[in-house]
């Protein structure tokens, strides 16, 4: 079975995180670096974890003008990463242009081009967000026509929110990368996420990866915690 587990290492320190990394990498198919993590840790840290041979999904949300996002994501692509997200609402400019970046550099290192994944809609924003900033259609709507966006810049993965997943696998390709956070077990405390999944179920719905933060990094044992997860999605086949 193929391990579809990131684990988001929601940690303030680069110590912190290469711990978890080291005790976590045979369970998981990669790690997730978000704003925090590499603000304060850098570039240096994706390379200490890639010389460990783990994958890397770079979670910093570009969106800004197309020649400026291109730049960040060839320098997210030279650091070797195999994931890294997109705003969608950057407009069809931008999204080509993080495409081709991430295929062109990749291409003159000779290897295969990051995943670049569209974020639709923040799970943060409600449809009255939606409208305090001038979209006047639904959420589910709006994701729609974000994901039709992406994939006509050629992006080849989104973001999305598992109880998203069935209906977007009905729209896109199926070669597309679906990739989910929200996702709790019967036993996990939910914190902050309101609309989840348990893993099994997220993949049943369609998820290529799995973005999972505190039911494994906050856990007593992180590393069982990881492999039971994995036995969970394993015993759904
Ligand atoms: O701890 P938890 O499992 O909720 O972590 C989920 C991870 O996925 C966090 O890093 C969070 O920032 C991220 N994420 C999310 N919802 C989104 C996008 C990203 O939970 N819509």
């Amino acid at each position: 079975m193929r391990n579809p587990i990131y684990v988001a290492l929601d940690v303030p320190s680069a110590e912190q995180a290469l711990l978890l990394a080291d005790q976590l990498a045979p369970a998981v198919a990669g790690f997730k670096i978000g704003k925090e993590l590499f603000v304060s840790a850098g570039p240096d840290l994706v390379k200490r974890i890639r010389s460990t041979g783990a994958s890397v999904f770079l979670d910093l949300k570009f969106h800004d003008i197309p020649n400026t996002v291109a730049k960040a994501v060839a320098a997210a692509t030279r650091l070797d990463v195999q994931m890294l997200t997109v705003h969608a609402s950057g407009g069809l400019d931008m999204l080509k242009a993080a495409e081709n970046a991430a295929k062109e550099t990749a291409g003159t290192m000779g290897r295969p081009a990051p995943l670049v994944l569209g974020v639709t809609v923040l799970t943060s924003m409600s449809a009255a967000d939606l409208h305090q900033v001038g979209v006047e259609s639904n959420i589910a709507r709006h994701v729609d026509r974000l994901v039709r966006l992406g994939l006509d810049a050629g992006l080849r993965g989104f973001v999305c929110s598992p109880l998203e997943l069935a209906g977007l696998r009905s729209i896109v390709p199926e070669s597309t990368a679906l990739v989910s956070p929200g996702i709790r077990g019967p036993n996990d405390a939910a914190g902050d996420q309101k609309r989840t999944l348990s893993a099994p179920e997220a993949i049943d719905a369609g998820a290529t990866w799995l973005v999972i933060g505190r039911p494994i990094y906050a856990a007593p044992n992180p590393r069982l915690s990881a492999e039971s997860i994995l036995a969970a999605i394993g015993n759904g086949r």
